[in-house]
């Protein structure tokens, strides 16, 4: 898979966002190092604090069938006018980093894919909290 079809794939996949809240459709893509291709999409709730993002959609969705190893991430959303992209929350860092500082997070404007920006997950979350620092 080419970075240009991961990121289409990313693209296509915040068509199935459910987003009524906030309006705001996000997908992602994950690609695992076996060449794996996991989408995902923002699940909101009416208990709004209960939303999921995409990528954290995309990622349960690749370790509930059994893949940990992963190479890059690609969220896309439209931003508003004025800002180039839309960056992974706190929360989907520190869920990407859980399965390694190296994976590779390209942030995408879906209305326009040559808009793109992208990060080792380790440079997002800086001295984060992982496995090796529990008993
Ligand atoms: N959202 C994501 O899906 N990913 C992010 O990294 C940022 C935020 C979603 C959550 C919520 O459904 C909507 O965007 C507005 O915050």
């Amino acid at each position: 898979m080419t970075r240009d079809e991961l990121i289409s794939a990313a693209i296509e996949a915040r068509q199935l966002a459910y987003a009524p809240y906030s309006d705001f459709a996000v997908g992602a893509a994950l690609l695992t190092t076996d060449g794996r291709l996991f989408v995902g999409c923002n699940v909101e709730n009416a208990s709004y604090g209960l939303a999921i993002c995409a990528e954290r959609t995309a990622i349960c969705k690749a370790v509930s069938e059994g893949y940990r190893k992963f190479q890059t991430i690609v969220v896309a959303a439209v931003p508003p006018s004025g800002v180039t992209h839309v960056s992974p929350c706190g929360a989907c860092r520190q869920f990407i980093v859980e399965f390694g500082t190296d994976i590779e997070v390209i942030a995408v404007n879906a209305d326009d894919s040559s808009v793109t920006k992208s990060w080792k997950i380790g440079e997002l979350i800086p001295d984060n909290f992982t496995f090796d620092q529990l008993d």
